[in-house]
Parts: structure tokens; sequence; C-alpha cells
């Protein structure tokens, strides 16, 4: 068990570090910073952005905070897995320098009552901003926060968040912050489920059903020159319910912006993405199809 009583600790080559103040310290005379944020429960997804991080830059910074600001639903805060001695073990074995584990009252000095509202517009009003009302407003405001803390050069985010991705995008123009975005694609298991820390939470019955969601994002880019947009979702729904997930939704849009679309339409970027619950758990994954 690691001692957190102290503001920085260097273990083996990585400093762990608590306080804002003692961050910026050890980051002032560093040239190229490059910041993976994160809620913890790391897994291959998480290394391979911290991998991109150290290939780009000088210094490679990952967070780990679980913000409870960004859950619009306490029990899924409350079961959000807590593998903190483990992400230590792989972010020393990724050679990352620096892990930032900031405490609540270090992230919220006044409190989460009251909190800023950042005018995230179109894209809080589908897909996950629809289902998850307040979710991208706590997102911008942490990730708001940890820019201003790290101060990092580029930033790393894994586009199996599509839209997070693009909503940090428009909370950085919006604020002015100057930081590169940098997307890495989704890294997936073997039998195509894309990696999440919420697999872990899934029985072992329903991680054999999980993979479904990838099929079904794959027939729509093997499909769609045959049949409709809406058949084949119809058809997904139905066969996603029949095997005991309870889909939000399964979406078509155009990837740069997210504007839905109710037909194949090659002329734009498309992009599937879904959101479904099994187990009690919710995943989302998406699929670019051109
Ligand atoms: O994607 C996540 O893990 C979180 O939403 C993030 C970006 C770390 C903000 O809390």
């Amino acid at each position: 068990m690691v001692d957190f009583d102290l503001a920085a600790l260097y273990l083996t080559d990585m400093f762990i570090v608590k306080k804002i103040l003692e961050l910026q310290n050890l980051l002032r005379q560093k040239t190229s910073i490059g910041f993976v944020p994160t809620m913890g429960a790391l897994h291959e997804g998480h290394i391979s952005l911290i991998e991109k991080s150290k290939s780009e830059n000088e210094t490679t910074v990952c967070s780990i905070f679980i913000n409870p600001t960004q859950f619009n639903n306490l029990t899924d805060l409350e079961k959000y897995p807590v593998t903190i001695d483990a992400d230590i073990e792989k972010l020393i074995a990724a050679k990352t320098d620096v892990l930032f584990l900031p405490s609540v009252e270090e992230m919220y000095p006044h409190g989460m009552e009251n909190i800023p509202i950042y005018d995230i517009g179109y894209l809080d009003t589908v897909l996950d901003g629809k289902f998850r009302p307040g979710h991208f407003n706590g997102v911008s405001l942490i990730v708001h926060k940890l820019l201003n803390a790290v101060k990092p050069h580029k930033l790393y985010l894994g586009e199996k968040d599509f839209q997070q991705c693009l909503v940090i995008k428009r909370m950085i123009a919006l604020q002015n912050l100057q930081v590169e975005v940098i997307t890495c694609p989704t890294l997936r298991e073997t039998d195509g489920l894309a990696k999440s820390s919420r697999n872990t939470r899934l029985s072992i019955e329903a991680r054999a059903k999980a993979p479904l969601i990838y099929n079904c994002l794959l027939s729509f880019k093997d499909s769609f020159n045959t049949t409709t947009f809406h058949q084949l979702q119809q058809n997904w729904i139905q066969k996603l319910t029949q095997n005991g997930f309870e889909p939000e939704y399964i979406i078509l849009a155009n990837a740069d912006n997210l504007d839905i679309l109710t037909e194949f339409d090659e002329s734009k970027k498309m992009v599937v993405l879904i959101a479904t619950f099994l187990d009690g758990v919710r995943l989302i994954d998406n699929y670019r199809i051109n």
C-alpha cells in the first residue's frame, strides 16, 4: 500500500503529486508536457495514450480523479471502480513521469454547489448530452480545472468517448486555452469489446454477450450500401433487447459535428454511436463507417 500522506512522492521514476502548487513547481521548467486525464481503473486504452504522449513530449502527466460533478447518477459514482494501487503499478511500468492524484477538496475547494455553466450548445442536447443531463458540464469543468493545473502543451483523449472529445474541444475553444488536442483510436479486446473501466463491472455472462455491441457497429459499416439505416437500427434494437441489453440509443451522425443523420449519406463523414445498459452497466461505443 502506498503512503499518500506526503504532498509529492518519488517512486522509482514517477512522482505522485496531490497538490496543484506542488504540481506546478515540479512542471515549471518543462518545455513540452503531454497530459492524459483519467478517472483511474486504468487499462491498455489509457496506457496507449500515455505511450503516445511519451513519444511526443519531454514530460507526461497522468491524472486520476473520479469527478463527482460529471455523474448524473449517484449509484454510478458509488460503483465506479477504484484500483489505485494497480493503476500506480501500470503507470510506473509505462514510465509515466508524474501522476497527479488530487482530492475532491483540492479540485473543488469551494464545494460543488453553484458550479460554472459552460456553453456547450448543441452537443449537450444530443446522445449522452440528452441522456446524462449535466454530465458534459461536469466534464468541461474538471478538464478546464485540470488543464489550468497541469498547463500541458498537448492533451490526449480516447476516441471511444467520441462526444466527450468534441465537447472538450469546444470548451477549450470557448476558454481560449492554448493546448493541442490529440484524439487516439479506441483499443478493443480480441472479441471486439471496446476497452473500458466499466467492463470490470460486468458479470461473466454479461461479459460474454458484450461483444454484440461491436458486431452491431460493424454491421452498419458492412451493410450501409445495401439497406437503410432505419431498418438496421430497428433490427439491432430488437436483437440487443432480446439478448438482455437495454439500448438507450443507436444513432448515425456526422463525425465532424455530431449532426444527426436519418439516413446514410456518403458525402459526409459518418459515425455510428451506441449507448446501452447491460447487467446494470452503461456501455458506450462508436465506429466510423466511411
Ligand atoms: O474520460 C474520462 O475518464 C473523464 O471523463 C475525464 C476526461 C478524465 C474527466 O473526468
